[in-house]
């Protein structure tokens, strides 16, 4: 289940997720390696992450940005990921663009994106055959039906055992790449930020192992937080 550590308001959520991760960063080693959530709810955390309080005491020059899933637009669609963290954080913290390593949705498809992706990780975090990257964090958020990164029920790449990256929803009309399950749980730090009303149920069925989510997957070897508001 993880450590769950319930906030009154998503401000407070924010503010004490920042801190957390602060410390995250600044307890890594030579490099800190973060991927970051999709979606709307991280939007809070990233630019109380690029407040100056803490953006001053916060090891960019050493932080490497991934993401952990991307939706297949070009990166100035107001629906990239990508786009939604450079403007709350990787600008006003003015991250290294060498430090940033985005999905490339430039590329012909989802699938040859996924591939790219995939392999830039290996090259990043140098592994051989068999040896899962350990990301230093990795967040996540939880949608209402039980998805978590763009893990969504159903999918095959729910199923993936070897790849880092993946194209997923290849049948719709908005394809993702997404982390897999592997590296996920290879993660030494894993953070699921919730937040609303409408999350509540799901939420519940998944911490209780109970609904057959995607979100239920995530059992990473390293610690497990919920950082949960309504
Ligand atoms: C995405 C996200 C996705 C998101 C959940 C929750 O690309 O949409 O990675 O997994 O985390 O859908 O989204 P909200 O936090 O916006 O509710």
């Amino acid at each position: 289940m993880g450590d769950l550590r319930k906030f009154h308001s998503a401000p407070q959520l924010f503010d004490e997720a920042a801190k957390h991760i602060l410390g995250l960063a600044n307890q890594s080693g030579e490099t800190f390696t973060v991927a970051l959530a999709g979606g709307n709810t991280p939007k809070g955390l990233y630019e109380r992450l690029a407040a100056a309080d803490i953006r001053g005491r916060f090891p960019f020059e050493k932080t490497h940005f991934f993401w952990g899933d991307e939706r297949f637009v070009p990166p100035t669609d107001a629906r990239s990921n990508f786009r939604m963290a450079q403007l709350a954080l990787l600008d006003p913290a003015g991250a290294a663009p060498q430090h940033i390593h985005a999905v490339n949705t430039s590329l012909p498809s989802a699938q040859v994106a996924a591939d790219d992706y995939d392999r830039r990780i290996a090259e990043f975090f140098k592994t051989s055959p068999g040896k899962f990257p350990a990301f230093d964090l990795v967040l996540l958020g939880l949608g209402e039906d039980g998805h978590t990164a763009s893990l969504f029920p159903g999918d095959p790449v729910l199923k993936e055992e070897k790849k880092f990256a993946a194209a997923s929803r290849l049948n719709t009309d908005e394809p993702r790449v997404t982390l897999t399950f592997p590296v996920i749980n290879h993660a030494k730090n894993v953070i699921f930020l919730v937040t609303g009303e409408s999350k509540r149920k799901v939420m519940k069925e998944v911490l209780e192992g109970q609904g057959g989510y995607p979100a239920i997957q995530v059992k990473p070897q390293g610690r497990l937080f919920w950082f949960v508001a309504p």
